[in-house]
């Protein structure tokens, strides 16, 4: 998209790959409204572009995001926050964007950061990654989903231990637990492997993708009887896809599928 944004670059750098950086240098890219307005602009164009398969988000190598905006909230009243909602376009992306998302996360992953990353179905580290909800020692808690999604990624004692104490985890502990997916050797190369595996997810039927996503954040919210219906449902629904037709097709008669993304 040729828009250009005040805290954002965004740009198509791969066939089918929406790439969004985060670009507030001078506060470590903290999350504040305006910022978080224009990430869900630039997403919800994604969602609608018919050429975009998957998309890309990162920060800069010093910060993801530093957290939501500190200035911002420091002077919020109980009945401001509660009265307009305060945070509640943090979660918007969520419901609304149906391609994977991909979070590149070098740098500071703090707070609102930390849970603007695991809004992403895939997170990959740098070297440098740090995650932490440091809210305690701001005297509040989590508030973007932190402590619902954290302790689903990496379990309770482990979220409480994060929660509770306000101490950061490394990009190493962050995927040895399973918070991330990957972890690189370089902040480069991090960008560029979630670039690659955004072409990679591209090239597939967009309908098989969107399915794919559907069915596995399902398992976030049913039990697992509920979920694996849920699933057989979806991939029996996909037998009236024309891509599925064409992909069984094309492997049986050893050709390259040619989606149609119906
Ligand atoms: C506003 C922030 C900020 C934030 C950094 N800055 N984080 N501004 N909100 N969350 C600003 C600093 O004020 C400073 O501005 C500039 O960015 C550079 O930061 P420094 O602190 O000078 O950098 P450094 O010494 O390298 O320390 C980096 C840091 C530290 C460890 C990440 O900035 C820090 O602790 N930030 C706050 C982290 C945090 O508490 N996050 C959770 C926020 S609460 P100036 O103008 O001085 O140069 C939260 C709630 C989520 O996220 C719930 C809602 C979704």
């Amino acid at each position: 998209s040729a828009k250009t944004y005040e805290h954002l670059l965004v740009s198509s750098p791969k066939p089918g790959v929406g790439f969004v950086q985060l670009n507030r240098p001078k506060a470590l890219n903290a999350l504040c409204t305006p910022l978080i307005l224009e990430l869900n602009a630039a997403l919800r164009d994604y969602q609608a572009d018919k050429s975009i398969g998957a998309i890309v988000l990162t920060g800069s190598e010093r910060a993801f995001a530093a957290g939501a905006d500190i200035k911002e909230m420091k002077d919020l009243t109980f009945s401001t926050a509660y009265g307009n909602d305060f945070i509640e376009n943090w979660s918007e992306l969520v419901t609304f964007l149906k391609k994977p998302l991909i979070v590149a996360v070098n740098g500071y992953a703090l707070g609102g950061g930390c849970e603007l990353a695991m809004m992403g179905d895939i997170i990959y580290v740098g070297p440098k990654a740090t995650f932490g909800q440091p809210e305690i020692k701001l005297g509040t808690i989590p508030g973007g989903g932190g402590s619902q999604r954290l302790t689903r990624a990496i379990g309770k004692s482990r979220a409480m231990d994060i929660i509770l104490t306000g101490d950061n985890i490394s990009a190493k502990q962050a995927a040895e637990w399973g918070l991330a997916a990957r972890v690189f050797d370089t902040p480069e190369e991090t960008v560029d492997a979630a670039l690659s595996t955004a072409e990679k997810i591209a090239s597939y039927s967009q309908i098989a993708v969107k399915a794919c996503k559907e069915v596995v954040n399902k398992s976030q919210e049913l039990g697992v009887r509920d979920g694996v219906e849920f699933e057989r449902r979806i991939f029996h629904g996909l037998f009236g896809s024309k891509d599925q037709t064409i992909g069984m097709t094309a492997f049986a008669e050893k050709k390259k599928p040619e989606w149609t993304n119906e």
